[in-house]
Formats: structure tokens, sequence, C-alpha cells
């Protein structure tokens, strides 16, 4: 959570940093900073509660130079403040950092090395500042202090740190958040995402947990924990600007909903061939088909999207699939199978939950596989093979295409294990052109925003709470509608099985609470309108979404039939834009709800 950026040798440094931190603004956005050096000695720190833009309007034009460093935030410790906003100065003012992630031990270290020292705000953060001075007052150099100071720090960080007495350089250590180093001609930039810094370079370096950097205008130096020196290529963002632009949509969110037919067919050209059999990695499918048990780790969406990969993967492949929560798998692991194989799924490829459980596995060392939308990312490196979502970048805070290109991506993946076993139900599943149908249906879907808006109008202006229920995978699917509408609108949404509803949950229907039936399956359809039945008897305003071949005339949004496998490749569509309008009509920030972080990278 939270993004980084810095920049050394370049003209108005504080315009790039703040067209960095906007680009990463969905990262974190309770409050952002920055601290600029420039000619002559002169130093300026600006920070602000609230979005970038309530940064910008704080910084004056006089607030330049050509080294820098900033800040987006997403509170972990300390609220929401001016005061509590990186970056974090020195007593001495010497020394100032920014930092992505969580100092675990803060409290030790306060009492250990700075119980005298007068804190400002609240964070963790801020301990690791006054550590740098703390050493450096004890005689340490700059470098010295800094490296001392990360022996010492446990958690999670990405560091920056400037010198004042040393403007030439910007110190960078890495554990566990994300962090890249830009190279330019004649300066060098560092940021939390390659989407910040894309308008000033397109070549960037990773940097490995446990390094730590010296960042000059014309070279980096990287090291490791014991100080060897480490050489790594660069190496070429495959991004475009215009990718991470929102163009003429409103919102990220819209747009990315519109991409979802589009990424389909990006997944068909990836993963199959002109002759419709897929492809991929040989050794990724011979290593799964040896295990005796696939195990989905994930959280969010992405979780939920795990739960519509164990039913179709269970299909295709007679492999038996669990589905679990990465915050809790890590703590408290199942007794695993004799040969288990493990499938994170991560739109980010940086979730910190699911990074713990795969670095416990990689311990282990258990077979894995992340399918993420970012190459690169941590998750990625660090699992035994990758899988990309070629969704492009999702920007919006609330997950939308890569819920739809984890489901299509997998449902590929089943399909080349379930050929290779050559089981009937595989052989017979023509993917490419199933996917195809699917991405046609979702733009029928699409083009239906207006019927939806306003049957959103009807439904949910003055709703509290609401319910999604389904069976089967329409439970699934219901599992992520709901976490759609309650993440951006507020509304308190649950999603739940058709079913269970009766055994208690029932009684908080009353009249007028809306619930939404999904309806794509031919022998759960029945019983799920029994329950709607029974919703509606206790004053409940029913929403039928169903398949063309299981509606009835009274339904309120009948979708084209696909594939059976792929039903919640569709099914969750409407559901998507039931979330945006409600959240639109209510006048709330879309891509930007409270409270959350596209990038979750603490545990
Ligand atoms: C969903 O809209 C959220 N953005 C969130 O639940 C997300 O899916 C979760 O934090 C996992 O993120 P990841 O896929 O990047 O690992
Ligand atoms: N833990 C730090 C804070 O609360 C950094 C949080 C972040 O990564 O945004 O300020």
């Amino acid at each position: 959570m939270c993004g980084i950026v810095g920049i050394i040798g370049k003209d108005n440094a504080a315009d790039i940093l703040v067209q960095g931190l906007e680009k990463l603004e969905y990262r974190g956005y309770d409050s952002a900073g920055i601290f600029v050096a420039g000619a002559n000695d002169q130093h300026y720190l600006v920070k602000s509660q609230g979005r970038i833009a309530d940064l910008q309007a704080r910084i004056t034009p006089e607030v330049n130079g050509t080294v820098g460093i900033g800040h987006t935030r997403w509170a972990t410790h300390g609220k929401p403040s001016e005061r509590n906003a990186h970056p974090h100065t020195s007593s001495n003012q010497r020394f100032t950092l920014v930092h992505n992630g969580v100092i675990e031990n803060f409290e030790e270290i306060k009492q250990e090395f700075l119980q005298n020292k007068q804190l400002e705000g609240e964070t963790d953060t801020e301990i690791a500042v006054h550590l740098v001075e703390y050493f450096s007052d004890n005689g340490l150099a700059t470098k010295a202090a800094f490296k001392k100071a990360l022996t010492i720090i446990k958690g999670s960080y990405a560091f920056a740190l400037i010198d004042r007495n040393d403007p030439e350089t910007i110190y960078v250590a890495k554990n566990k958040s994300p962090l890249l180093i830009g190279l330019g001609d004649g300066f060098n930039v560092i940021c939390s995402d390659a989407m910040a810094m894309l308008s000033q370079t397109n070549h960037f370096v990773e940097i490995a947990d446990g390094e730590m950097v010296t960042v000059k205008a014309n070279e980096i130096a990287i090291e490791d924990e014991k100080g060897n020196a480490v050489y790594r290529e660069s190496y070429e963002a495959q991004l475009n600007l215009s990718d991470i632009e929102k163009g003429t949509y409103p919102y990220y969110m819209l747009k990315e909903i519109d991409e979802q037919p589009s990424v389909m067919r990006r997944i068909i050209q990836a993963y199959t061939t002109a002759t419709g059999d897929t492809q991929i990695d040989e050794e990724i499918l011979n290593q799964i088909i040896a295990s005796d048990r696939i195990y989905i780790i994930a959280c969010g969406t992405s979780y939920n999207a795990g739960w519509v990969g164990k039913a179709i993967l269970e299909q295709m492949t007679n492999i038996p699939v669990e589905v679990h929560l990465s915050s809790e798998f890590g703590y408290n692991m199942p007794l695993l199978s004799a040969k288990p194989f493990f499938i994170f799924l991560s739109q980010s490829g940086e979730t910190a939950d699911s990074r713990q459980v795969l670095v416990q596995l990689n311990e282990m060392g258990l077979p894995s596989l992340t399918l993420t939308n970012v190459a690169g990312s941590t998750l990625s490196r660090e699992a035994d093979y990758t899988l990309l979502l070629h969704a492009g970048p999702e920007i919006a805070v609330a997950s939308t295409k890569a819920y739809t290109a984890q489901i299509a991506v997998l449902a590929v993946l089943a399909k080349a294990i379930g050929d290779q076993k050559a089981n009937p139900k595989s052989l017979n599943f023509d993917i490419a052109h199933e996917l195809s149908v699917g991405a046609a249906i979702m733009e029928t879907i699409i083009d239906e925003k207006m019927l939806i808006s306003q049957l959103v109008e009807q439904y949910l202006t003055d709703s509290r709470n609401a319910f999604y229920i389904g069976r089967g995978v329409d439970y699934f699917v219901a599992m992520e509608a709901s976490l759609k509408l309650k993440e951006i609108s507020y509304i308190q949404a649950e999603g739940f099985a058709a079913g269970e509803l009766k055994h208690g949950t029932i009684a908080l229907v009353e009249e007028g609470t809306p619930v939404f039936g999904i309806i794509t399956d031919q022998k759960t359809a029945a019983h799920t309108r029994g329950n709607l039945k029974e919703v509606e008897s206790r004053g409940a305003h029913n929403f039928v979404i169903s398949l063309e071949s299981l509606a009835k005339e009274t339904d309120q949004l009948i979708i084209p039939d696909v594939h059976p496998l792929l039903t919640p490749l569709v099914s969750i569509v409407p559901t998507q834009l039931i979330a945006y309008f409600a959240t639109l009509q209510r006048g709330y920030d879309v891509d930007k709800p409270r409270n959350l972080a596209k990038s979750v990278t603490v545990e």
C-alpha cells in the first residue's frame, strides 16, 4: 500500500514527483507529501492530508529542484493527518525519508535508542529517520548509518532517504515492499510501480529484498545485505502511457469493465493456437498432473475467482482443489496432501498476505504457480511458474477485469490439463471458441448500461443493505458481486448460498430489502427461485439476473446463454455495473473508496 517516488538529476523535480504520485494514488490516498532539495541549499517539505490534488494545491512555484522524494499514504500506524504524512524528517532536519510498509519493532527501537526523542506523530516510520540520525550522531557516515538502521529494523519497507548535506544521493532499501529504480539519461528515478515514472523512462531495475541502493544522477550502485556489489540488467516495461490513462471515461472502473471483452480475446491469443489448442508450458502441466491436490491461495476478489476456478478445474482435471484465504492459510495451515500443488491468484502480485504463504511454501520446497497481471511482480518472481493475466493495468481499487481474466486463464489451464489426461469433457470443450462467445456476450451486457443504471435507481437508492444469492458457481459470483457493491457504494452487502439464507440470515430481510438472485445453472435454478420466493414473502425487493434458457419474463436482467463452465464470466458483468451505478448515484468516488488501497502490501 502507499506509493513512493524519487528523482535525482532532472529539473522540475517537484512536478515529476507529483505526476508520479498521481499515478500511484490508487495505492493509497489518505495523505501525501514531497521533499525537494533545490539550488543554494534551499529545501522544501510540503505535506497534506487527503488526495494528491490537495497536496498539489499547496505546492508554490518556488518549490523546485533536481532531487526529491514523495509519498502517498495508506495509514497503518497513526491516523491520516498532515503530521503523520510522509516524508518524515529527523530532529536536526538533516535526514528526510519516505517509507512504504510496516516497522514491526518500532516500539522496541524507540525504547532502546530513542527514549529522549520528541516524536512528532504516531507513525512507525518516524522511528526509522530518527534511527539514521542516531547512528549518524554516533559518528557513522550517512550510508553506514542507514545500513546500520536497516540491520535493526524488522518488518516490511521500501525506504528512500535524502541527506541534506549531500543532496547528490538518494539512499534506497527494500524488504518485502515493492520498489524499482528507473534509469534515465543523466537522471534516475525511484518508484513503487513502473506506472509512476513511465513518462520519464521505460527502463527499470528490480531491487531484491535485503538490498540497498545508492542512487545518483548518473549511476546506481546496488549492494546485498553483506555489502557485496550486485549487478542487475534493467528490463523494459511493457506498458504504454495510454494504458494507464482514463481517456474519455469518467472513472477507471468503467473503462476496466468495458475492457473485459478485449481482455478475453487477448487471453485467447496468448494461450491458444490458431487451431484452438491450448499453449501452456508443459512443465507446469506435468507438475500439476503429478500432484494429488491443488491449493488455490488468494485474497478478496482473487479469492472469489479461486472458487470459480475450483469448479472448472475439478470438472476438467479430476484433481481435487481447495481454495484458501492467504491470511488464514499462512498461520493455520491445514494438513497438506502428499503431493500438493499451489496456485496463487493475485492481480497485483504484491499482496503481502499471499506472499507470506509463498515464502513458507518455498521453504518447504513445494511447487507453485502464480497467476498475476503484473510481470516481474514479487509473487511472480518467487513462485516456480507464472501465467500472466494479460488484463492490462487495473487501476480502480475495485477489481473487475482481473477477476474475469483470472477465471479465463484458470479455464485455459484446466482445459490444458484435462486434454493431457484425455478427459472427454475437456476434449469436447473448444475453449477459444467458448471464450470468444463469452466476450461477445459481455459486450451485449455492457451495452445495457442505461437499463442497469435505471434499475439501480429503483432498487438501491435508499437501501442500507442488500443480498446477492445463488447456488454453486452462482453463489461464488454472489460473493464477488456483494464485495463489489459494498467496497465502493458502502451498502452493506452479503453474498449468500441461496439455500442457506433460511438457516438464520433471512432474519435480516425486511420490507424493501434488495435481494439479487443469480440463476445460470439448470440443476439449481428452480431451488434458487424457491429461495427468492421465500424472501419475497418477507418483503424483499427481488432482482433476478438469469440466463436466457432459464429466464422468466419477469426477470430484471436476462443474459444470453454461454458455455455452462463459463457462466461466471458473464453473470458478474451486470453486478459490476450495478456496483458502479449505485456508487455514482450516491456521489462517492468510484475508483478510490474510503479506507482502501489497491495493492495491499501489509499483512
Ligand atoms: C477487490 O476489488 C479488491 N481490490 C481486493 O479484494 C483484491 O482483490 C485483494 O486485495 C487481492 O489483491 P490481489 O489480487 O492483487 O492479490
Ligand atoms: N506504516 C507507515 C505509516 O503508517 C507507512 C504506511 C504506507 O505504506 O503507506 O505511515
